[in-house]
């Protein structure tokens, strides 16, 4: 069975709380003129702050929200926190967890990306896990042990009952224009997909797995035709309306 595609745009930590409300309108007013690919999903994960304001002009769309980390735990005396209870009631449906750029600058490591996986699902939560090598571990033929390790250590935190989401995104990738190419990336996919399958037998159809790295209106084509995510995962490029709806159309030209 294809699996819907879903198309997740992470603007980190760029857009006012104006801006993304004015890409929501934007985005709304544009697709009111022309839909688009039907059988793809399309989230916008904005700051924090944004989250709440973004997901008020957007309900009652077709376009969800996510959120771009959390924090363990429901309420409690932890200052700065933010937790998937406390997200969810804000407006998102998804949360990206494990970001490389986390994983770099905040010291996440693999168990607490579990813990937030598990937290996510519990906060019901659609988590989107995002693993992948830097430079020098694929330079050192490691990708496949680094992807290995970083996913299994989810699939056995969790229980798939909910929907589990992941992306490979290779650290080298993200803002430098470099992209693996179709058939490096697709092996990473399969992989991926393997091990999914192993720890989570009669799941196939329930969990998708993404691209995400310098993905833009140019290098699109390439991902939608020659590999087999079920979507991408955007940063620089989903900054931008225009940009942000040609890869949509683009992807789904070949894959809806
Ligand atoms: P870029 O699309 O800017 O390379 O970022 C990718 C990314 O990190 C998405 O999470």
């Amino acid at each position: 069975m294809e699996r819907p595609s879903l198309m997740v745009a992470n603007w980190k930590m760029y857009k006012t709380i104006h801006a993304a409300r004015a890409f929501g309108v934007e985005l709304l007013r544009r697709m009111e003129e022309d839909p688009g690919p039907r059988g793809l999903t399309q989230v916008l994960c904005p700051t924090a702050l944004a989250l709440a304001p973004l997901a008020e002009r957007l309900r009652g769309s077709a376009i969800r929200v996510g959120a771009q980390n959390l924090d363990l735990g429901v309420e409690g005396p932890r200052t700065g926190a933010l937790s998937a209870y406390l997200l969810r009631d804000a407006g998102a449906e998804y949360v990206i967890v494990g970001h490389s750029e986390r994983r770099q600058e905040f010291a996440e490591d693999d168990d607490l990306v579990a813990a937030k996986v598990v937290e996510a699902l519990k906060g019901q939560l659609t988590p989107i896990v995002c693993v992948g090598e830097t430079r020098d571990e694929r330079d050192h033929g490691l990708t496949e042990t680094v992807v290995t390790r970083q996913i299994e250590r989810v699939l056995s935190a969790v229980t798939p009952d909910r929907e589990v989401v992941f992306a490979y995104e290779p650290v080298w990738a993200i803002g430098s224009g470099r992209t693996p190419t179709a058939s490096e990336a697709e092996q990473v996919a399969q992989l991926m997909r393997n091990l999914i399958g192993r720890s989570w037998p009669g799941t196939d159809a329930l969990v998708r797995v993404l691209y995400g790295g310098s993905v833009n209106r140019d290098s699109i084509r390439t991902f939608a035709e020659h590999t087999s995510f079920d979507g991408v995962l955007v940063g620089g490029a989903s900054l931008d309306v225009d940009h942000w709806l040609d890869i949509n159309r683009r992807w789904g030209e070949v894959r809806c």
